[in-house]
């Protein structure tokens, strides 16, 4: 099973019938869907759980990237739900995640454990894959999914939200859009060789942008988006 997809908030499975597997590692049990899509099998992991009961700050990250390794997962395709500060860029639109900045306080970042390991680096001069996002961009045309644009993820730790002059900073810093779950699953993911794309749809306006931070309905906004999406994912799947 070389492929996956992580579903993030709204996105709970692949519209394709499926199994469901548990997945054993040394940091906890993950459960998965394994759709045939075609002849091949593709992993689905709801990354807050099938009923969204993880919270962005307690989940397994680490257990959720080393099930998938152990899969034999090599690409995976996730989404995320964010709000944005970059007024190009409002609630409904779809963009690709091409950068992150990091202020998550309490997650574990790292599979290297120096008690075991020699002490390794990891580059995150591309986070993000290039050619993922470049196939997402090119085969979301086809499907009449319009990308707003690509997108610098700025992650928080949650589950609160932002506030206004956090917003402020994090704009002055060249962020585009927040989040809660970016990071560590893109860290983690690199540091398993492991190629992976975001693809985030904006629910909201962030803290302070507009009065309306909240009025949007996340879920419909999702939901009008999800089906598009996972379709992309399969297509491209597809293709090799
Ligand atoms: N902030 C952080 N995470 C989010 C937001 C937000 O405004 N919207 C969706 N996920």
């Amino acid at each position: 099973m070389k492929k996956a997809v992580i579903g993030g908030t709204g996105i709970y499975d692949l519209n394709i019938k499926s199994i469901s597997k548990e997945v054993k590692t040394r940091y906890g049990v993950v459960k998965v869907d394994i759709v045939n899509h075609y002849g091949e099998e593709i992993v689905f992991l709801a990354r807050h759980g099938k009923e969204h009961t993880k919270p962005p700050h307690q989940i397994n990250y680490r257990a959720n990237l080393k099930a998938l390794e152990k899969l034999g997962v090599k690409y995976i395709y996730a989404t995320a739900a964010v709000g944005s500060f970059n007024e190009n860029y409002e609630p409904g639109d779809i963009v690709i995640i091409k950068d992150f900045i990091d202020f998550t306080k309490t997650r574990v970042q790292s599979f290297v454990d120096s008690q075991t390991e020699s002490v390794k680096h990891y580059d995150m001069s591309d986070p993000y894959c290039q050619n993922m996002r470049g196939k997402f961009s090119k085969r979301s045309l086809t499907k009449q999914l319009k990308i707003k644009g690509d997108a610098v993820y700025v992650c928080t730790e949650g589950p609160r939200f932002e506030t206004a002059a956090e917003i402020q900073m994090f704009k002055k810093l060249g962020g585009d859009v927040v989040g809660m779950t970016g990071v560590p699953e893109v860290v983690l993911a690199k540091e398993l060789g492991i190629c992976y794309a975001s693809i985030a749809i904006i629910t909201n306006w962030s803290t302070g942008i507009r009065d309306e931070l909240n009025s949007h309905n996340i879920k419909d906004l999702i939901s009008a988006n999800k089906s598009k999406i996972t379709e992309v994912f399969m297509h491209i799947f597809l293709e090799g």
